[in-house]
């Protein structure tokens, strides 16, 4: 871990995962779950990813985009903190499985993070798909029951609407790169056909909510 960069949020949250830290799958014992907030988690993305990467930008772009989308539709902090951490699960320290999702929800849980953040991280963009494509869906599902339907609702469009680099994409535009990035039939590309009109439905609900509170 590189320490030049270490903030005091994410030397405070790195002791406490140190002296915490549980095997993943096992509930942490005798702690109790800590909130991160918005501050802490892009400290976090810090620490994890190398500066430049597109899964920083990304991640960042996301963060940035549920804050927007936070103050318009009234919702709590919780989806912006979820919004900058939901692919933590691609980050060296956090792969395991290969299903970023559960890798990423594990990852919080282990340091810390209570069940509606870790929730939201374990179920955002249709991961149920993919991970039935792994055969870990049981897995993932019995371990981060799902969270409340709206939230992920919004945080998956805030995902779905961001480009790999962080910047305001259409719907379309963010699957035609996501089918470029991955040959055809492989799992990723594969479980993204399956999930895409039910994300595409995720996308047209929430934009009509923001028009109507623009107007
Ligand atoms: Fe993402």
């Amino acid at each position: 871990m590189r320490t030049s960069t270490r903030t005091t949020t994410t030397y405070l949250f790195t002791r406490r995962a140190e002296r915490d830290r549980a095997p993943y799958g096992e509930p942490m014992r005798g702690t109790t779950p800590r909130e991160i907030d918005p501050a802490g988690a892009q400290a976090m993305l810090s620490e994890l990813f190398d500066a430049g990467a597109d899964r920083l930008a990304h991640s960042l772009g996301v963060g940035r985009r549920a804050e927007h989308v936070a103050r318009a539709l009234d919702r709590p902090q919780l989806l912006v903190t979820a919004a900058y951490l939901h692919d933590v699960g691609y980050a060296a320290a956090a792969r395991d499985t290969g299903l970023h999702q559960l890798d990423g929800a594990r990852y919080l849980r282990s340091v810390g993070a209570g069940p509606e953040l870790t929730s939201l991280v374990a179920h955002h963009t249709s991961a149920t798909v993919e991970a039935g494509e792994r055969g870990l869906d049981t897995t993932l599902c019995q371990e981060f029951p799902a969270p409340p339907g709206e939230l992920l609702d919004l945080l998956t469009y805030c995902d779905i609407t961001t480009s790999a680099r962080g910047e305001t994409v259409s719907v379309d535009e963010r699957f035609a790169h996501i089918y470029d990035r991955y040959p055809p039939g492989h799992l990723v590309w594969r479980s993204m056909q399956h999930a895409e009109p039910g994300l595409r439905q995720v996308v047209a609900r929430i934009e009509r909510r923001l028009e109507r509170v623009a107007r």
